[in-house]
């Protein structure tokens, strides 16, 4: 007798933090995926810290797949609630990496440049040393060593600078600012690739639809070994915006958490492993920007 409740039934992948910009984006996707049946829980649906609901969701839905976008992501924020960002980054996440196993759910969790520690001079691999900085690093850092601890067979994407017509982000605030400002200051000395969550949704989704599953951590981010000034200049550019747009230093905009100084990731593995593609920075930036509803 075949006892999996799903055996008849299209994959079901849920997707949790679904209200976040990478939630968001997959959400946009689920029409061009019918081969899955999406469930997205926002935080309200399903606080990933609260055990005993995970356990009780996961044995009454039998998910195939979870995708977890959910993450404690106020970088500057973390350093001074260090115990809630590692309960949401790493104590919840070994949560479900071991649901994950005893389910038999495929496992995807979603990790972050800021795990190195900005001093290299080549776009970083899957295999180098990993010494976060911050307080948000550190947890997500110990956020992937429970995952794998507790799902060997789970897959880690590590991205960076993330960014959405959804939600907060650097090329949102940046349009905002053109609007209101007469010039902007943009730290030109931190080096790294930005990620359009669009195409990071539609990388997780072709991994999991790929014949085999390669367990394992992944980098993925758009091409590009830039800096927020260049992406600044980049967004009001295609914007046509005149508003000057100056370089200042790290040390002329402090903040609370320490940036790695260069974090573009090697993005060879996940491309080689699943056909990824990788797109252009620039592209995708233009891309977004055609979906944001304001203009500067
Ligand atoms: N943003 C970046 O630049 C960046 C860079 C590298 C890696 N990443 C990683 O990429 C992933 C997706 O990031 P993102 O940019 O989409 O983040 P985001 O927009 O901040 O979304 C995170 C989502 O998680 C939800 N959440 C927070 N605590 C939760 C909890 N305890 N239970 C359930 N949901 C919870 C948030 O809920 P609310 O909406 O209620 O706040 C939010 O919707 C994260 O793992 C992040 O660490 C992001």
């Amino acid at each position: 007798m075949n006892t999996n409740p799903n055996a008849t039934k299209k994959p079901k992948v849920l997707v949790t933090g679904a209200n976040g910009q990478l939630g968001k984006e997959l959400r946009q996707l689920e029409k061009s995926w019918p081969q899955f049946d999406f469930l997205f829980l926002s935080r309200e649906d399903l606080p990933i810290h609260h055990f005993e609901l995970v356990r009780q969701f996961f044995a009454a839905e039998h998910p195939d797949y979870l995708i977890n976008c959910a993450a404690y992501t106020a970088v500057d924020k973390a350093e001074g609630e260090k115990e809630l960002a590692y309960q949401i980054n790493a104590e919840a996440v070994g949560v479900l990496a071991a649901i994950c196993r005893e389910r038999h759910c495929r496992f995807i969790h979603i990790s972050t440049d800021y795990v190195f520690d900005g001093t290299g001079q080549r776009p970083y691999t899957e295999e180098d040393a990993c010494s976060p900085q911050s307080v948000y690093g550190a947890s997500k850092y110990h956020g992937e060593q429970l995952a794998r601890q507790f799902d060997p067979d789970c897959i880690i994407i590590r991205t960076s600078w993330v960014y959405s017509s959804f939600g907060k982000n650097f090329v949102k605030t940046i349009l905002r600012l053109l609007a209101e400002k007469p010039a902007l200051s943009v730290v030109n000395d931190q080096q790294g690739s930005p990620t359009y969550a669009a195409d990071l949704a539609e990388a997780i989704l072709l991994i999991i639809s790929s014949a085999t599953w390669k367990p394992g951590i992944y980098h993925y981010s758009n091409t590009g070994n830039i800096t927020w000034h260049t992406f600044a200049l980049a967004i009001a550019q295609l914007q046509h915006s005149s508003v000057p747009i100056n370089g200042i230093s790290t040390d002329q905009y402090p903040t609370a958490a320490r940036r790695p100084a260069y974090s573009v990731l090697d993005n060879t593995k996940v491309a080689a492993a699943f056909g990824v593609p990788i797109k252009d920075w620039k592209e995708s930036l233009a891309r977004c920007l055609s979906f944001c509803t304001f203009s500067a």
